[in-house]
């Protein structure tokens, strides 16, 4: 990598969902302490950063994307004290961390939507959020037709403080995360507060939630389709966003180099439906970094995702984003991968309780997109448990799921929870230590763990190369490594239908085998890593390879 470039370009981050990565004090719930305890494990996979999904108090509507207090630490999740010892820590193991900043909504429990909910209609305590009478008669219709992410209106009607029916109020998502009103400059004031806090306190950057949504169409006015899809509306993609980001690249930029070397950094979880639509967030001194999502929209076809990483890698490598594969949103790709139940497999987003997948296929497939995410120009975005292979939990019990989309959806997509389920780290039962707590354990963690993820565990894997942890840890070894993936610029080469193949001087090629039959390698010197068996030169169906194109320069 050029010394003039950022340090984001070409990391591996890897995100961590607190709640399930590992619990020290028994309550069956990860904590701060945990991620604590398992950042040699961390530094040993070879990840330059971790981004904590939210760890704020939270009443849990939206698995802790409904923050109650913005400056603090969850207790069931430890003390603002575990988080600067986890930095610390972190540092000593050369890992930076990410915070994830949630500035679309806050929780319905949060003091300030308290204080606007005892307050009377027009009052500044309801300008901090979007509060619309009704329409209708005795305004008993929403404001608008927009609908929640979730299933059901964006709107949830109040009782004023005299009892009677009141206003309505905006979320996007669940009625227990409310909108805050962008347009009001005491909000953009509050969280220039909780970035600088968070900054001061030795976050090496922010994830930035929602980062499409935050200011809404001034008018509030109905769309032509109110569903929410990602397409710029009067709830996404405003134009007043730009001038937000450039003023949160300004305080990001006036940080000093701490113990880390460089600038803070900023990626923005940007949903979009044609993806020239992030360039405008990461142009003209805006966010430094988003997240490209072609992964999870494109399935398993060499031409379908071709196309994909053509239209996005100048982008991504230019500002250093994130490939992703999978996360705490989306069904693990070893399932996505595997669907049986629907066809376009990997491409899925929502799974319905009629899923149906081919692990054994997944596996394959998920492995070999592995290589490919991990041979491309960028950074990449690493979710807990995918470097393990774990599959989606799909049969999870209706009552412990926690998503808000199982019940909003009338229980017709399984919502998120599958890709959620706490990490398997040792022993051959759950908790697989993921609890120190014995006895009782299936009932212990948050989310049950299946009783047959005894060959998950790193335990298991570790000492296997040809298992996934084994097969992610080499990537990721000689992707720090290899002068053509530490900077090569990428060039496709030609190949037989279904092969998807380039390859990044000096000195490396790329190959993946998406068709149905065996198919020769192009041109190299030797195999330098592969997801499955490759033998005669020929690499299997499902299978990718990392190839030695020429002793690397010196
Ligand atoms: C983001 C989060 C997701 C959450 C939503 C609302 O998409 O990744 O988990 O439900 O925002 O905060």
């Amino acid at each position: 990598m050029s010394p003039d470039l950022p340090w984001w370009h070409e990391t591996v981050v890897y995100q961590v969902y607190p709640r399930s990565f590992a619990d020290t004090d028994g309550d069956g719930i990860g904590d701060l302490p945990g991620v604590r305890s398992r950042l040699r494990y961390l530094a040993d996979l070879g990840v330059d950063a971790i981004w904590l999904s939210p760890f704020y108090p939270s009443p849990l509507a939206d698995g802790g994307y409904d923050v109650s207090d913005y400056f603090g630490v969850d207790p069931l999740l430890g003390t603002l004290a575990d988080f600067d010892g986890l930095v610390a820590d972190a540092a000593a193991h050369r890992i930076r961390v990410i915070v994830d900043l949630v500035p679309n909504h806050c929780s319905a429990d949060h003091p300030f939507f308290r204080q606007a909910l005892a307050a009377a209609p027009g009052s500044s305590q309801r300008e901090r959020f979007l509060f619309r009478d009704g329409r209708g008669p005795d305004g008993a219709w929403p404001p608008n037709n927009w609908q929640s992410t979730f299933g059901g209106p964006a709107w949830t009607r109040i009782t004023e403080p005299d009892g009677t029916p009141g206003q309505w109020y905006l979320h996007l998502f669940d009625p227990g995360q409310p909108d805050w009103n962008w347009r009001n400059p005491e909000i953009p004031a509050y969280f220039e507060k909780v970035i600088r806090f968070w900054l001061d306190r030795g976050a090496a950057g922010l994830r930035v939630d929602v980062a499409h949504g935050l200011f809404k169409d001034p008018e509030l006015a109905d769309t032509a389709d109110p569903a929410p899809s990602h397409a710029r509306s009067g709830y996404y993609h405003q134009p007043e966003l730009h001038e937000l980001y450039k003023s949160w690249r300004g305080i990001l930029d006036s940080y000093p180099a701490d113990v880390f070397p460089g600038r803070r950094t900023a990626i923005g979880e940007v949903w979009y439906d044609t993806i020239d639509v992030l360039g405008d967030y990461v142009t003209g001194d805006a966010l430094p970094q988003v997240f490209n999502f072609e992964f999870l929209t494109t399935g398993w076809d060499s031409g379908a995702l071709r196309a994909a990483i053509a239209a996005s890698v100048g982008m991504t490598a230019a500002s250093g984003s994130p490939w992703v594969l999978g996360n705490h949103d989306v069904p693990r790709p070893v399932t996505r991968y595997g669907l049986t139940s629907r066809p376009g497999a990997g491409a899925a987003r929502q799974l319905t309780p009629d899923t149906t997948a081919d692990l054994c296929a997944g596996s394959r497939r998920a492995r070999a997109a592995a290589l490919l995410l991990l041979a491309l120009p960028g950074s990449v975005c690493v979710y807990q448990g995918e470097e393990l292979g774990l599959p989606e939990v799909l049969d999870l019990p209706p009552e412990v799921r926690a998503d808000p989309a199982f019940r909003r959806s009338g229980e017709r997509q399984l919502g998120r929870d599958g890709c959620r389920v706490p990490l398997p780290w040792s022993g051959a039962a759950p908790p697989y230590g993921f609890s120190p707590a014995a006895g009782d354990a299936q009932a212990r963690t948050w989310l049950p763990q299946p009783t047959d993820w005894q060959h998950y565990t790193v335990e298991s894997q570790q000492r296997d190369p040809d298992s996934f942890l084994g097969l992610y840890r080499a990537a990721l070894r000689l992707r720090r490594e290899h002068p053509g993936l530490v900077s090569g610029s990428m060039t496709w080469l030609d190949g037989p239908p279904g092969m998807l193949s380039f390859s990044r001087e000096p000195g490396f090629a790329f190959a993946a085998n998406l068709g149905t039959a065996p198919a020769p390698l192009p041109s190299h010197d030797r195999v330098l890593l592969a997801s499955g068996p490759v033998e005669d030169g020929r690499l299997p169906p499902d299978t990718a390879a990392w190839l030695e194109t020429r002793p690397p320069a010196q």
